[in-house]
């Protein structure tokens, strides 16, 4: 999988990205990120890429032209590498579809993506109506830029490219799968503050123990994210109304 930024802070993406499970997977080539700093697609000697909106207002507005070079930039490679179809291109934006693990899944299907990070005020509207495939948030509340979301959106998509966790990581990150919350974990010491590690963790006896967290997945679900269980009505019914 090939990740490609177009961004006017190249460096915060490559470091934030550049270490642990997504940086070994970048050095193990199971996926690439490319950052693109629009801003070397200036055509203003002084390199601006914003100017002030039409109509006024507070704040500039990232130009379309720089922005649509870069994209350019991105996507012909891409054409070129005989993909065939331009990459889809998603731009970052508290106005986009919010982020799950269904949409993880979908765009990891993907052999090369694009993101686009805005800044100021927003990007003019022209070039995102040309480039952009999907308009997606990370939340509902406002970042400064589209960068720590497109590394958010990196980080979650990463883990589903082949070869990037080991069999024991993926093993471990299963929570969300099925909309459940993970049940919780314990390890050495066995009493800690005078807590001690649930009793059935002890015994070596799998089944029981695999029974006990998925109570639990349930339990912690039910109580910290009723509206996954919402999602998880056949699941909920089955466990809680046993047939026999
Ligand atoms: N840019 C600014 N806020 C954002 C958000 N919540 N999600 C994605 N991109 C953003």
């Amino acid at each position: 999988m090939n990740f490609h930024v177009l961004t006017l802070f190249p460096d915060m993406v490559r470091q934030g990205l550049d270490t642990s499970i997504i940086g070994r997977a970048m050095k193990e080539k199971h996926i690439s990120l490319e950052t693109v700093n629009i801003r070397d697609f200036s055509d203003n000697k002084h390199n601006r890429v914003d100017d002030y909106p039409y109509g006024g207002g507070a704040g500039m507005v990232m130009q379309a032209e720089p922005v649509y070079r870069a994209y350019g930039s991105v996507a012909e490679k891409s054409l070129a590498a005989g993909k065939g179809r331009k990459p889809r291109c998603i731009y970052l934006t508290p106005q986009g579809k919010v982020f799950n693990q269904t949409m993880v899944e979908d765009f990891a299907q993907e052999e090369e993506l694009i993101f686009l990070c805005g800044h100021y005020e927003g990007i003019d509207e022209r070039v995102l109506e040309e480039i952009v495939t999907d308009y997606v948030s990370i939340g509902d509340y406002v970042l400064t830029g589209g960068e720590l979301a497109s590394m958010v959106m990196i980080d979650a998509i990463s883990r589903f490219v082949p070869g990037v966790l080991s069999n024991e990581e993926s093993a471990q990150f299963e929570s969300m799968q099925d909309n459940l919350l993970e049940y919780p974990h314990f390890t050495r010491p066995e009493t800690w503050h005078d807590k001690k590690v649930p009793k059935v963790l002890l015994t070596g006896d799998h089944n029981k123990i695999e029974a006990w967290r998925w109570e639990q997945s349930l339990r912690r679900t039910k109580e910290r994210r009723p509206d996954l269980m919402e999602k998880n009505k056949t699941l909920t019914v089955a466990y809680f109304s046993p047939t026999e």
